[in-house]
């Protein structure tokens, strides 16, 4: 989705906001800009297409055709990822809007205006005209419109005629050492660095600066300033910086300074070919973060120091909802699989969009589980909210400390598999049904879960990183047998029981990156329709280990092999039968069932990731798709 970069300090701006935009590429986008201030005015330039064509236009290496580079140590920037209007110069990010005094405010925003279309009649009845058919540039126009000589007024006021969301940041050339930026509904954070401020929507653009931040709340409103304290001192002379908080209604708020959790090495590529590969091939190690401190094999109990206080709310619970979008939703139909089965408590999952839109059922003691990844979907922020407003108990499993999700629900877990930039998502997958099972022990063992059964499972999750760095090995032959079907556009995946779930992420997981039309269903719901798909060679995936359902799994194999389907089959190490029926099969170790999800969604990923590669596609910046879609 959109990115946000801001800066207010002693250092050349524009190099620092170029770096910061491609810290924000993974996020997807369509377009890109920036606006530097000094103390002679204003420049702004805006591009199609990635962010290094951007800087070819204000960090000209080529003598610049007589361009000069853009100087200053104030600046906004943006990468678009398109909402309202197609992808183009006129709609990218930096609007700006001239003031009736004639100077120029730039504004660069995330979110949606949604009463952008009567702001835009009462602007234009004023005189105003319009470049774009953006909703951002309305709000250009009115902080312009607004704006007295004070920027942060200006903006104040603008927010409080606005409807929807917003992350912002605004600059003018009348204030060449201020910046003021907000939020609502969309993440914002301001890092404090030496001498100088940064302002990201995604804390991996400020990391390189400093690990200092601010998580500005929504109807927030903060400005800052930098600046030499006195101008008659020569370069390197004292500099000040400052910096408030208020409401967009004036009031004074105090701000709570926050470490951030991610460190610079985790965000860059080392010498992997793509974050997606780098991220699966981790997954040892996060999933070892994942676990850390949460077994205690000696007292044989989960510790999940996050739910400390709701237990009992927990245990009391008569429901549970579990909801999410993606590949968080699909992690969520495993939890749905799991309360039920090992805490005999009833639970549904449910895409977070349909939910909030249905006038849902919350009766008392319903407890909801919000499950996502960066913590700032709006689709599941919306759902949590609808479900609070009825009285449910709210939980969230999140990886990003400190986002929207984690911080309005009343309990919850964090992932800690550390960022994940690639854009289809692999370790949080993993990290999200690791959570939501050890979630799931620990109200088990409080409800009718004996010692025995918490002890066995406790023992298998310990063994996890090891099982996931054995089925990694696999990853050469894996990319051998894509190779054959690669060129095939229609695959299907085929699973029963907990690994159902799994033929759902195993599809996403290859249409979103090598775009191959995927479908992922149960095995048995074959035979009710998708069966007539099935011609020579079409690349049949089915989740075929040992357990409960092992024996109708193989006549659903059969099924398809009789119509000439290609079987590429998961099976348990060592099953020696599936290899008459599958043309290739990729092994995990043998674990109980409840703990299939956890092993078998590995090699579908690496299976994504080499159709993708074999295809020459770019697997980290897969087209049209967001990294955090924080739009509904
Ligand atoms: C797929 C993928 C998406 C996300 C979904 C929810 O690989 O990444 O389907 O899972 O957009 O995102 P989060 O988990 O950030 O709420």
């Amino acid at each position: 989705m959109c990115g946000i970069v801001g800066y207010v300090g002693n250092k050349s701006v524009t190099p620092l906001l170029i770096e910061g935009l491609k810290r924000l590429e993974y996020r997807g986008y369509d377009s890109a800009g920036i606006a530097v201030v000094n103390d002679h005015g204003m420049r702004v330039s805006r591009s199609v297409g990635r962010v290094s064509v951007l800087e070819s236009n204000v960090m000209p290496t080529d003598g610049g055709n007589g361009v000069e580079p853009f100087d200053g140590c104030l600046g906004i920037a943006h990468t678009r990822w398109a909402t309202h209007g197609e992808p183009s110069e006129a709609n990218a990010h930096p609007h700006t809007c001239q003031t009736r005094c004639g100077n120029t405010v730039a504004v660069v925003h995330n979110g949606i205006i949604e009463n952008y279309a009567t702001l835009r009649q009462y602007l234009t009845k004023k005189g105003y005209h319009f470049t774009s058919e953006t909703d951002t540039e309305v709000l250009a126009v009115l902080i312009a419109e607004l704006y007295e000589g004070d920027l942060e007024s200006a903006v104040q006021t603008a927010l409080r005629e606005v409807r929807g969301a917003y992350a912002i940041a605004v600059v003018c050339n009348r204030e060449p050492h201020t910046l003021v930026c907000a939020r609502k509904g969309s993440p914002l954070l301001i890092g404090l660095a030496d001498k100088s401020y940064v302002v990201a929507s995604d804390a991996s653009a400020i990391i390189e600066h400093t690990t200092q931040a601010i998580t500005l709340d929504d109807y927030q409103v903060a400005k800052l300033c930098a600046g030499m304290e006195d101008k008659t001192t020569a370069d390197g002379g004292p500099w000040s910086v400052d910096f408030k908080t208020t409401t967009i209604d004036n009031l004074p708020v105090t701000h709570e300074v926050r470490e951030l959790e991610i460190g610079l090495e985790q965000i860059e590529l080392g010498d992997y070919p793509h974050y997606m590969l780098k991220e699966i091939m981790e997954q040892p190690e996060s999933i070892r973060n994942c676990l850390r401190g949460r077994i205690d094999q000696r007292e044989n109990r989960v510790v999940l120091g996050g739910l400390g206080e709701v237990s009992r709310q927990l245990v009391h619970a008569k429901r549970f909802i579990l909801t999410g979008q993606g590949t968080a939703y699909h992690a969520g139909l495993i939890g749905e699989y799991l309360i039920q089965d090992l805490a005999k408590t009833p639970a549904h999952s449910e895409y977070a969009s349909e939910f909030r839109y249905r006038n849902p059922l919350i009766e008392e003691n319903t407890a909801i589980i919000a499950i996502s990844q960066s913590g700032e979907t709006a689709d599941t922020l919306a759902a949590l909210h609808e479900a609070k407003d009825r009285g449910a108990l709210a939980l969230g499993v999140v990886n990003t400390a400190g986002s929207t999700i984690s911080r309005e629900t009343d309990a919850g877990v964090y992932l800690h598999v550390g960022p994940e930039i690639g854009v289809a998502s692999t370790k949080a997958f993993v990290g999200q049904v690791v959570v939501l099972t050890l979630m799931t022990l620990y109200l088990g063992r409080r409800k009718f879960l004996s010692q025995e059964a918490l002890q066995s499972h406790l023992a298998q999750l310990e063994r996890l990183p090891q099982h996931i760095a054995t089925v990694l090995e696999q990853s050469d032959h894996i990319r051998g047998c894509v190779e054959r079907w690669v060129d095939r556009d229609n695959w299907l995946f085929l699973g029963r029981g907990y690994n159902y779930p799994v033929a759902l992420e195993g599809a996403l997981k290859l249409k979103e990156i090598s775009y191959i039309h995927a479908e992922g269903m149960p095995a048995a719901e074959m035979k009710h329709g998708p069966i007539a798909l099935i011609d020579d060679g079409m690349p049949v995936v089915f989740i075929a280990t040992q357990g409960s359902q092992y024996d109708k799994v193989m006549s659903n194999i059969e099924e398809v092999k009789a119509r000439g389907g290609t079987i590429i089959a998961v099976a348990t190490q060592g099953d020696r039968e599936i290899h008459r029926y599958a043309d290739s099969v990729f092994e995990v170790p043998d674990v109980p069932e409840a703990l299939q999800p956890l092993v078998t969604v590995i090699p579908l990923q690496l299976v994504a990731y080499h159709a993708a590669v074999l295809r020459g596609l770019d697997v980290d910046k897969p087209r049209n798709l967001a990294k955090s879609v924080t739009v509904e």
